[in-house]
C-alpha cells in the first residue's frame, strides 16, 4: 500500500486511473438491480462461435467463456456437442445462466458448468483447457488489469484464443446512467463501463511481447491466437 501526505492529489490520481473501482461490485449490481444482459436471447459471440466450431475438433479439453454473463453462447457450444464452459465476474450472471440454460453437464469436463471467476483469477488449474473465448468483455477490464490476464489466459489454455474486444467507449449509456442514479458517491470516478478502449493492435502486441512464441492475428475487433 503506498503512503502519502499530500491525500488529496494522491487520492485524485487513484481515482483517475481507476485503481479505486470495485469491478465486481459495478457489475453484479448491474445484473441484480438494473436489468443488465436482460435478454436471454442476446449473445455477440456468433462470429466467433463459427471460428470454434471449426477448429473443436483439435479440443479434448473444454473451451472457456470469460465473461459468459447468462450462458448463451455456451449452451449455443453444447448443442454443436462442443465441450464448453463459463466464468462470469458477478454471481447473479452466474446464477442466470445456472437458471435458464439446458444443462449437458457430460460437455463440461470436469469443472461446473458455470461458476464466478474474473480474467485475471480463473479457477482453473494450469493448462487444463484448450482454448479460451470472450465477447465484448476485455474493454471491461481497468488498464491496469490487462497484463495479468494475459498470463492468466496463457496459464490456463494449451491451445488457441479468440478475442473479440470493443475499441470504442460503449454507446448505450444506460447502464451507466442507471448506477450512477443508485448512487453518486460510489460511481462517481466512473467514466464509462469500457475502461479500456485501446485499438486492437496494441492488445495484439500485449499478448506477442510477452510471449514471443505466440501467433497472434487481429481482423477488425477480434485477435485468434495460437499458442
Ligand atoms: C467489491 O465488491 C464486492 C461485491 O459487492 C465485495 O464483496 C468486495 O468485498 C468488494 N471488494 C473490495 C476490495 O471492496
Ligand atoms: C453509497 O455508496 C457508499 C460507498 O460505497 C456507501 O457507503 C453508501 O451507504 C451508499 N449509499 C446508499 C444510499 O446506498
Amino acid at each position: 500500500m503506498l503512503r502519502c501526505s499530500c491525500s488529496g492529489v494522491f487520492w485524485l490520481l487513484v481515482a483517475a486511473n481507476g485503481a479505486s473501482l470495485n469491478t465486481t461490485d459495478i457489475y453484479e449490481n448491474l445484473y441484480a438491480n438494473h436489468g443488465y444482459h436482460a435478454d436471454l436471447r442476446l449473445s455477440h459471440a456468433s462470429s466467433i462461435l463459427h471460428l470454434l466450431q471449426s477448429v473443436a475438433g483439435a479440443f479434448d479439453r473444454p473451451v472457456l467463456d470469460v465473461g459468459c454473463s447468462h450462458g448463451l453462447a455456451v449452451e449455443k457450444l453444447w448443442k454443436m456437442d462442443i465441450s464448453a464452459i463459463g466464468v462470469d465476474i458477478a454471481p447473479t450472471a452466474v446464477q442466470k445462466a445456472r437458471t435458464h440454460r439446458e444443462f449437458r453437464h457430460s460437455l463440461c469436463g470436469e469443472f461446473p458448468c458455470f461458476q464466478v471467476g474474473t480474467a485475471t483469477t480463473l479457477p482453473f488449474p494450469d493448462k487444463s483447457l484448450d482454448a479460451i473465448f470472450s465477447t465484448d468483455v476485455l474493454e471491461h477490464l481497468l488498464p491496469e488489469e490487462a497484463p495479468a490476464m494475459v498470463t492468466e489466459f496463457l496459464r490456463v489454455t494449451r491451445k488457441m484464443l479468440f478475442l473479440k474486444i470493443a475499441t470504442t467507449t460503449e454507446i448505450n449509456k444506460q447502464p451507466i446512467n442507471a448506477l450512477k442514479m443508485s448512487n453518486r458517491t460510489r460511481y462517481q470516478e466512473l467514466q464509462a463501463l469500457h475502461t479500456t478502449v485501446w485499438p486492437i493492435s496494441k492488445w495484439a502486441s500485449l499478448f506477442a511481447t510477452k510471449h514471443r512464441r505466440l501467433s497472434v492475428f487481429s481482423s477488425g475487433d477480434t485477435l485468434a491466437i495460437w499458442i
